[in-house]
């Protein structure tokens, strides 16, 4: 640990803040053709609407089932035609999708310093395990948590609430961080101190929810917190 001050909790969503949702249709571009980017969108779209349906319908679905079914929206929506053989490669690589290039080197120097690093995500525990894995990020997480255990997805009160357990510390004390505004949102009315991953430039939202701060990527992360 360095002399920069305490350790600092930080609480990381998994899929588009850490991984690249979008890397597993680009890894077959060339058979999906041009349409490759636009069923990648549909596909995430879709897997997140699911997610917030069932939320707050009360239902049960693994998040798995859930990316199953926006794959297969995406390829009806497009009207790609997806052999099989494709469709499961397409899924293989969406349980090894790739971290974004900064992701290692920065959490290893969160780490380093001594603060403490946390996963918590939509994934199934087998999920998680495996990408963080694939990915080379073993080691890094004291806790990697899975929407499984509050058998509900973000953005309910009850997934956030996993991290506050986990750590036993109040919202307010950990930094919370993710690519996705509406997970920011969602972690920020249950009181973390919440920080945009805005990766993609895109304009804000949620204006009585907002994050403490809006990084274009993780590097900010190792500066101090103003
Ligand atoms: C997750 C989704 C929201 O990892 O990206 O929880």
């Amino acid at each position: 640990m360095t002399d920069s001050g305490a350790s600092r909790i930080f609480v990381f969503d998994a899929y588009g803040t850490l991984f690249d949702v979008h890397s597993a249709a680009a890894r077959y571009a060339g058979e999906i053709g041009p349409v490759w980017e636009r069923l990648s969108e549909i596909w995430r779209t879709k897997q997140l609407e699911y997610t917030w349906i069932y939320a707050a319908t009360g239902r049960r679905a693994t998040f798995w089932e859930l990316t199953e079914r926006g794959l297969d929206y995406a390829i009806a929506a497009t009207g790609v035609v997806v052999e099989d053989g494709l469709r499961a490669r397409l899924l293989d690589a969406n349980r090894e999708l790739s971290a974004y290039p900064e992701v290692l080197t920065v959490l290893r120097a969160l780490k380093d310093r001594g603060d403490r690093l946390a996963i918590l995500s939509n994934g199934d525990p087998d999920l998680l395990e495996r990408i963080i894995d694939s990915a080379g990020l073993d080691g890094l997480f004291e806790h990697v948590l899975s929407v499984a255990a509050a058998d509900t997805f973000k953005p309910h009160a009850a997934v956030y609430r996993l991290a506050v357990d986990a750590f036993d510390m109040p919202p307010d004390r950990m930094t919370f961080c993710s690519s996705n505004r509406w997970d920011v949102a969602g972690a920020s009315a249950f009181g973390f101190s919440a920080v945009w991953i805005n990766r993609l430039g895109r304009p804000d939202e949620y204006p009585d929810m907002p994050p403490v701060r809006v990084l274009t990527s993780l590097e900010g992360l190792s500066m101090p917190m103003s």
